[in-house]
């Protein structure tokens, strides 16, 4: 990306609430676009995440700008980041908020049409590859310019184990959780590896791992957070900042990402490429 197409690229962040904001800050720490937008129709706790959020601009290397924005604008910005939605309460499933979720989705997508012919969808609100579907029928956008976080963060989740185990860093594991970013994810084991040797014989001797065991705590990360803290916001906010880097910058990173698979007819994640048009190829 030139320098002259970063300062004038626009992200706009559907949602001012947790998850929302701390996307929004990872991507001025990390400077990916001129400008963000949030969009929430909670306008004061909009204005003021922009006040808090603009703050950290005023320091740094970072030039990115941050203001409040439309649906409308939205829907001409590069990428649209849609957190918005009821989150899960104690006790409550990703799956359970499907029609609360729905229904703000839909409502939030009529309001941004019609879209730039090359706008991106991510999706971050749970429960996300349902959302994932939803949002490529309701936008009418190309199916590859609508993704979802998937079971990005669920990946890094078992990397981060993984990479305790062997004693090497999460950057050096090459592992993936597939499938759906809930209960019935699965750790592709076969594709493990440490620097290119499989997991197995690149563990040092005596080193034991309980895969079982390993694939459980990745999957019950979010609700032992949610358990103490209410909810998640920085894993899946570095997660989701990382996804819009690669759209922007055209990286074309194998990231496992919610994405229409078509011989399967649903949203779920596997190793796609992702770029400047979305899943450039799954
Ligand atoms: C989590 C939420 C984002 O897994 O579903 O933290």
């Amino acid at each position: 990306m030139s320098q002259s197409s970063k300062q004038t690229s626009q992200i706009a962040i559907l949602g001012a609430g947790d998850v929302g904001a701390t996307i929004a800050y990872s991507l001025i720490m990390n400077p990916v676009a001129g400008e963000i937008l949030i969009v929430d129709p909670k306008e004061e706790v909009r204005d003021a995440q922009v006040q808090d959020l603009s703050d950290a601009t005023f320091h740094g290397n970072t030039s990115t700008r941050v203001r409040a924005g439309t649906h409308k604008e939205a829907g001409q910005c590069d990428i649209v980041v849609i957190t918005a939605g009821a989150k899960q309460k104690k006790g409550e499933s990703r799956t359970d908020l499907i029609g609360r979720n729905k229904a703000i989705l839909d409502s939030a997508i009529s309001d941004m049409k019609p879209f730039r012919p090359d706008t991106i969808l991510l999706l971050v609100a749970n429960p996300v590859d349902v959302l994932t579907y939803f949002a490529q029928q309701f936008s009418s956008l190309p199916k590859h310019q609508v993704l979802g976080s998937g079971t990005f963060l669920d990946t890094a989740r078992l990397r981060g184990i993984l990479a305790s185990k062997a004693g090497v860093a999460a950057s050096s594991i090459d592992a993936y959780v597939l499938g759906e970013h809930g209960e019935s994810q699965f750790v592709a084991w076969s594709l493990a590896s440490i620097g290119g040797v499989p997991l197995d014989s690149a563990l040092e001797k005596g080193v034991e791992i309980d895969k079982k065991k390993i694939a459980d705590e990745t999957r019950g990360k979010a609700t032992a957070i949610m358990e103490s803290k209410g909810a998640t916001n920085y894993g899946i906010g570095g997660v989701a900042a990382s996804i819009c880097k690669s759209v922007l910058f055209d990286e074309r990173i194998v990231r496992p990402v919610s994405a229409w698979q078509e011989e399967l007819g649903v949203c779920l994640s596997l190793p796609a490429v992702v770029g400047r048009a979305g899943v450039v190829r799954g």
